[in-house]
């Protein structure tokens, strides 16, 4: 490793960060972190302390997970590379599609499509939905709904259904056809409702209302995020999720899960979706797929979605679409180790625990600070402090502000991560 001295000399000199201004990250250099051990993460300055992000809501298994990067190393060593395009395959890829299979069982999900990340696995969803409708002679149905403060990466498929302007006005036009409907957010909602499950029944309605106004045969899918992440840990209430698959279904749109984040246990349930109850027909997987270790995805798809493909005699189920690293060799041999692990560790039920406790600390932390406008959490270990200048009238904190926070939680003992006025926590 080059010096101390160098590192922070050359900080964002020579590179780009995503997610903010390159000017920022040459006046307010980044943390440079050296090392991880366990749930903690070491610093260039020697400066020790937990990581209350899990890397990027993906490290679900900390940094010290040796049967991962064991599996890496000896896949490494066996075979590095090769592709599953037509015509050929690897045995690492194989065995985790079976293992992913009997995982992702209970949510109806049989096959699976390799990606090398979030974004990847939401574009393969987007791109194979609208396909499905064209095998079956709908191929009028192409339009995408999701939710306003939805995260669904940042490729223009998934800018498009993104409900976040900071990812969208920049990078505009973006993908036609592609509306949004209020998001389940009890604290702060056009229609001024903080009763979960009334303001759920309310964006249930605006469902309703926007697939009439579109017309129900101009729509593939549905994508929403089970809980709510990047835009601020947004649960909604227990009704929402069921309400929407229900529209969905009666309306012939497919239901997308974008379970990048809530896949593999971090809501207390193994999949956000299983958490309510609902069966999507396809859900976007990565991060902790493989522990953050290797960039890789996975989409799992529903088997009624599986029979209009594999059914097909027209040719037109052939996908066009995939990546030089759809199913890698490392990738899968991390995530068949991080699999087992995550089975044998009960990660779900640690998450469920953990959470509950984490949650119980905010809220006695708002009690005690009234610049915490909101705490939302409750579902496993994902969890948000909403932060505002005043709670009477909610205005939103300034930066200087919550930079501040984020500083003095840092130097005594906590990486958390700020997203517009919200500190967000998912630790591993
Ligand atoms: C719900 C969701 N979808 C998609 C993505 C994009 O994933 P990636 O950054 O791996 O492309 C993220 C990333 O945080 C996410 O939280």
């Amino acid at each position: 490793m080059k010096d101390q001295n160098w590192l922070k000399e050359h900080n964002a000199r020579s590179m780009w960060h995503p997610m903010t201004a390159p000017s920022d990250s040459l006046m307010n250099p980044p943390t440079i972190i050296t090392e991880g051990h366990g749930v903690k993460i070491i610093d260039v300055d020697g400066h020790e302390v937990v990581d209350a992000v899990g890397g990027l809501w993906n490290v679900n298994l900390g940094f010290s997970c040796q049967p991962v990067k064991d599996a890496i190393y000896a896949q490494l060593n066996r075979l590095p590379y090769y592709s599953t395009f037509r015509g050929t395959s690897n045995d690492a890829v194989i065995e985790l599609s079976e293992m992913l299979r009997s995982f992702f069982a209970p949510d109806g999900l049989t096959r699976a499509f390799y990606t090398s990340g979030g974004s990847d696995s939401v574009e393969t969803a987007l791109r194979l939905s609208r396909q499905y409708h064209k095998i079956r002679g709908e191929a009028s149905r192409t339009k995408f709904l999701s939710l306003k403060k939805g995260y669904h990466g940042t490729h223009f498929g998934g800018a498009s259904v993104n409900g976040n302007a900071n990812f969208r006005t920049q990078y505009e036009p973006l993908l036609p056809g592609c509306h949004h409907i209020p998001a389940p957010y009890t604290y702060r909602n056009p229609f001024n409702e903080s009763d979960p499950e009334k303001l759920a029944q309310l964006c249930l309605q605006a469902l309703e209302d926007e697939i009439a106004f579109q017309g129900a045969n101009t729509i593939a899918a549905f994508i929403m995020e089970p809980i709510l992440g990047a835009g601020g840990v947004i649960p909604p209430h227990k009704s929402f999720m069921p309400g929407v698959a229900e529209i969905c279904r009666r309306n012939g749109i497919l239901l997308i899960a974008d379970e990048v984040i809530t896949a593999f246990g971090r809501t207390g349930s193994w999949t956000g979706s299983r958490h309510w109850g609902v069966q999507p027909d396809f859900m976007c997987t990565a991060k902790a797929i493989t522990n953050g270790y290797f960039p890789f995805g996975a989409v799992m798809i529903a088997e009624q979605v599986v029979e209009v493909f594999e059914n097909d005699k027209t040719g037109a189920a052939a996908i066009g679409h995939g990546y030089t690293y759809s199913g890698h060799p490392v990738g899968a041999a991390a995530a068949v180790a991080c699999l087992q692990e995550t089975l044998r560790l009960e990660v779900n039920k640690n998450a469920a625990i953990r959470g509950a406790e984490l949650h119980e600390g905010l809220l006695a932390l708002q009690k005690k600070h009234a610049l915490i406008g909101d705490v939302r959490g409750g579902h496993g270990l994902m969890c948000a402090l909403e932060l505002v200048a005043d709670r009477e009238t909610k205005k939103p904190i300034d930066k200087a502000t919550i930079g501040k926070i984020q500083e003095t939680a840092y130097r005594t003992g906590a990486m958390v991560r700020v997203s517009g006025p919200n500190i967000i926590m998912s630790p591993p």
